[in-house]
């Protein structure tokens, strides 16, 4: 994922595990301020550890990156706090891989951000379903609601709960909204969800952005639906799930959005998503790790110090290399080498003598002397044992 970032030109950024919990009061919403870790400093400060990153970032951006030229192209892999019901692929302390895009709003800029969005979780080898909306058409449906009656119906058609938006609805007395908002969110054309929610001016750019992905051919479902559980997303919204996992198969959650002058910077447009990083390892179950040969050079007491010169030829040739540092006799090391080791380097007087080195691979059993030069390669040569 990384790498992947990388040559989109996004550079890593690190930002502090805990911060100042009004960072995350001022627009991250309800749903997250439920679930932080709140504590109060020595000083007195209200503190929390970070319940996601996009804050962090923008804040870092606000303090020191106002005068880098823009778009600014920053990526992150931290780790992140919520206090929720642990529960199978629902975390309290969790992993994110994420990027944000500062100061471009335009179609491509979301474009970029779906279709990096899109690399990085194939590049991963996970399979996955890609939904895309937009919170335009939704909030034009609800504008004439009360703030708390359009969140809640929000949050009902996100998790499409259709019973807890028809008693919503109800409750305000708008039960005439109900069929055009499930229209809305079961719709995968876009030109019908125009038709339901009518014109608005956000639409060309909906539809430029639809253009860019089928021209780049990325697989998508649109959906109108998507609310997202974070209250700062101001257009584009968009979901990754993993149909192998369960009931928590979101991988992936991004959008547009604007924070930077809530930290008393500009209102610069921003864009971006997270990668729920342990959700695609548990998708992705079963990981093959490169493996790579390990050397225990041992040796007899009188070659320890040609010990440490050859471990540290073999460092510097990139093989994993270990000595003894228990004082252990040379059969004594032989046999701890044998269980965390590929091959044993061996040192004795003889091989002091003649400068050369033992090689013995401890899977087959065969030794045979060489110079350190050979046995350098002959390890290195292995690759995986
Ligand atoms: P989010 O959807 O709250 O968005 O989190 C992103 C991803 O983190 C989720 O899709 C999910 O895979 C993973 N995740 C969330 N909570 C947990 C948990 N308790 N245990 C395991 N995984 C979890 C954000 O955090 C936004 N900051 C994304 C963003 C970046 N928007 C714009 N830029």
């Amino acid at each position: 994922m990384r790498e992947t970032a990388r040559r989109w030109g996004y550079r890593e950024i690190c930002t502090p595990d805990f911060e100042h919990l009004e960072l995350f009061t001022l627009k991250s919403g309800e749903g997250i301020i439920q679930e932080m870790y709140v504590f109060e400093d020595k000083g007195g400060r209200q503190m929390t550890l970070r319940p996601e990153v996009t804050a962090s970032v923008l804040r870092a951006y606000v303090n020191e990156g106002k005068v880098l030229p823009k778009p600014i192209r920053w990526c992150y892999f931290a780790d992140c706090f919520r206090y929720e019901r642990p529960q199978k692929g629902r975390y309290r302390q969790f992993w994110q891989f994420g990027v944000e895009l500062i100061g471009a709003d335009t179609a491509s800029a979301d474009a970029e951000t779906i279709t990096l969005a899109d690399e990085l979780l194939r590049t991963a080898g996970v399979t996955f379903d890609l939904q895309i909306g937009h919170l335009a058409p939704m909030k034009r449906l609800t504008q004439d609601l009360p703030p708390e009656g359009q969140r809640a119906v929000m949050a009902h058609l996100d998790k499409r709960n259709h019973a807890g938006l028809e008693q919503s609805l109800a409750e305000i007395g708008r039960d005439d909204l109900f069929e055009p908002l499930i229209g809305l969110v079961d719709s995968r054309d876009p030109a019908a969800v125009f038709e339901i929610a009518g014109d608005m001016p956000e639409r060309s750019r909906i539809e430029e952005l639809f253009a860019i992905l089928d021209s780049m051919e990325i697989s998508y479902t649109p959906n109108f639906g998507i609310a997202r559980g974070l209250d700062y997303y101001t257009g584009m919204v968009f979901e990754a799930f993993a149909p192998n996992l369960g009931a928590e198969n979101q991988i992936l959650g991004g959008g547009t959005y604007r924070l930077a002058h809530l930290f008393g910077g500009d209102d610069a447009a921003s864009s971006g998503f997270a990668v729920g990083f342990d959700r695609v390892m548990v998708s992705l179950g079963e990981f093959p790790l490169e493996k790579t040969p390990i050397a225990a050079v041992v040796s007899t007491p009188e070659a320890r110090a040609r010990a440490w010169e050859v471990a540290r030829a073999f460092r510097a040739a990139g093989i994993q290399t270990e000595i003894d540092l228990m004082q252990r006799g040379l059969s004594a090391q032989l046999a701890h080498a044998a269980k965390t080791a590929d091959y044993a380097v061996i040192l004795g007087r003889r091989e002091c003598e003649s400068g050369r080195v033992t090689l013995k691979n401890l899977h087959s059993g065969t030794q045979q002397e060489m110079t350190l030069a050979e046995a350098i390669s002959g390890v290195s040569q292995h690759g995986a044992c």
